[in-house]
């Protein structure tokens, strides 16, 4: 056993060391300055006080560029801090749910997670890390607020001259300074797929999949972008259920993504939208860098909105053994995400949670046990089998429901809507512009929904006309500990559940990104195109929020 001392280096601060939505997301080139990732490591070990002596973490990321070099950052620095063993995903690799799976199976203190998860990676992308604590979600606001002011007085930090290869499964150990510590490389997907099986019926899936119950195959394509899920689902998908090779594409984790952009939307996942207009796939699925979010279509690329993605799960989770078990115990949605899901639970007589936008808002409501199901409209869905969105779970999810129902995804969507009725929905994202003036515009808004004048107005577009039942800035209280978070999005309510949110972006890395959700509820006419359904509510939103001056833009970047 080799055996280090520890040592400290004198450093001082970085200005905005503070974790986002999704822990600290910066510039590849801003981690690589001298001292930089060894301020937030420290920041955020330091943030464990005493519980970090002797305890056992989980370290793994997306795989994208600059993974390698903080984990061993790290693996030096839990040495010289007490931390007794670390997890670590080998070559480096984990995804997001699957650190959420180690931590909680191997009953962990939490779990450093490295990855801006959709943000384009590479030497001029970005790179992110980010801290899961013992339930296995993302840190509380509590832990992140801390984590920064450590950071704003840190002036030196710990580390142990320690290299360690990451790319072999096993175990090392060594004596830092008399105290032992192991690091121990795992493979990054057995424990992952081992849960999966657990929760859904493979069997049933690979039935499914090659046809062996004497019907047609469904064939899928699965595009993993260059992201982490690339060994995930080649496992899952083809070892596991059957699909051919080929029904898993982009399955290398590339540490720039080959130049795709990992966010699996209608805009950056197109090339899988042609693939199976062309291919005649009945089933597609894209995830993001780190594997927690999912875009689910059927067959001629019928696009299944996260929002109505959630309600159908919610409305068939008696497919999935898990649930059948264990039982429902509630359902959640972050607060911009289409209300379909409400019409769900109040038929199947479920406790319905609205929560601010970010995973980390769900888990507090999963560990007192009143929430099994949630999701968003940014393309997260997931369970309480872990404390993360996940992106493979989904697509097993959604292939449970077809393979019970024999549906295709169409056939599906259509029986929900004749069913519940429709929630329209779309979000407009305005990404990377000015920061000033968009914070203008949040304040304007602000203005308007807290002047009482606003309830009543009634605006009018394209021979619609709405009128304001409700105007407010979303401000959450946490049933569970009473927390309070607020100005978490600008609402306009409308006399007929029609909503208009507002709100800037918590995870870009430069700028600030503007937000617009857009929902409408249709009874009857639930067949009608999404845009066109949604044309004057969006026009009215564009007005109301003079969203064109104040981004100068036009047209949003991207369109769901
Ligand atoms: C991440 C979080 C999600 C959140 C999403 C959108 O993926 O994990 O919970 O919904 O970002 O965040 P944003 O602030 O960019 O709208
Ligand atoms: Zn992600």
């Amino acid at each position: 056993m080799s055996r280090v001392l520890s040592s400290k280096v004198s450093t001082t601060p970085f200005e905005g060391q503070k974790p986002g939505t999704s822990g600290l997301r910066k510039k590849v080139t801003e981690f690589q300055k001298p001292h930089y990732t060894e301020n937030f490591v420290q920041s955020t070990l330091s943030a464990l006080g005493d519980k970090i002596d002797g305890c056992t973490l989980v370290v793994g990321g997306d795989g994208r560029f600059f993974t390698k070099e903080a984990v061993a950052i790290i693996i030096k620095m839990a040495a010289a801090n007490g931390v007794k063993r670390l997890i670590v995903g080998q070559h480096g690799v984990l995804s997001t749910p699957a650190v959420s799976c180690l931590i909680r199976k191997h009953q962990t203190m939490g779990g450093i997670i490295l990855t801006a998860s959709h943000n384009p990676g590479g030497p001029d992308g970005d790179f992110g890390i980010k801290f899961n604590c013992a339930n296995g979600g993302p840190a509380p606001e509590a832990v992140t607020s801390e984590i920064y002011q450590i950071s704003t007085k840190i002036s030196s930090y710990s580390i142990a001259d320690i290299s360690c290869d990451i790319d072999a499964i096993g175990s090392s150990s060594y004596s830092v300074d008399g105290r032992l510590f192991i690091v121990d490389v795992v493979d990054s997907v057995d424990d992952y797929v081992h849960l999966m099986r657990q929760i859904f019926d493979f069997d049933a899936i690979r039935q499914l999949l090659t046809g062996s119950d004497g019907n047609e195959p469904l064939r899928i394509r699965v595009d993993c972008l260059n992201g982490v899920t690339g060994p995930y689902a080649r496992r899952v998908f083809c070892e596991e259920l059957g699909a051919p090779a080929d029904a898993v594409v982009h399955s290398q984790p590339l540490a720039d993504f080959g130049g795709l952009h990992p966010d699996p939307n209608l805009t950056y996942a197109k090339p899988l939208v042609e693939a199976v207009k062309q291919g005649g796939q009945g089933f597609g699925a894209a995830f993001d860098g780190d594997g927690d979010r999912n875009m689910i279509i059927g067959e001629g690329a019928f696009f299944v909105n996260p929002s109505d993605s959630l309600a159908v799960l919610a409305n068939n989770l008696d497919c999935i053994p898990y649930f059948r078990r264990l039982g429902v115990r509630g359902l959640a949605r972050s607060m911009p995400t289409g209300c379909a899901l409400d019409r769900v639970a109040a038929a199947k007589k479920l406790e319905c949670f609205e929560v601010p936008t970010g995973w980390k808002f769900f888990g507090n409501l999963m560990d007192a046990g009143r929430l099994s199901l949630c999701g968003e409209e940014s393309f997260g869905t997931g369970s309480d089998h872990v404390r993360e969105k996940d992106g493979i779970w989904a697509a097993l999810a959604w292939l449970s429901v077809i393979a019970q129902r024999q549906q295709s995804v169409q056939q599906i969507l259509e029986a929900h809507w004749d069913q519940y009725g429709r929630n329209f929905f779309t979000r407009y994202d305005y990404e990377n512009c000015e920061s000033a003036p968009c914070e203008k515009m949040m304040s304007e808004l602000n203005q308007l929904v807290a002047d009482p004048s606003t309830v009543g107005k009634t605006f009018s577009s394209g021979g619609k006309s709405y009128t304001v039942s409700k105007a407010d800035n979303f401000c959450y209280t946490d049933p569970v500990d009473n927390s309070v978070t607020k100005n978490q999005g600008i609402r306009l309510i409308f006399s007929d559940g029609s909503r208009v949110v507002f709100r800037l972006s918590g995870t870009g890395s430069s700028g600030a990104t503007v937000r617009m959700y857009v929902e409408s509820y249709e009874k009857d006419n639930t067949r009608m195109d999404a845009q066109a359904a949604l044309a004057p509510l969006v026009d009215i939103a564009i007005t109301v929020s003079k969203l064109k001056e104040y981004t100068g833009r036009n047209e949003p970047t991207v369109i769901t």
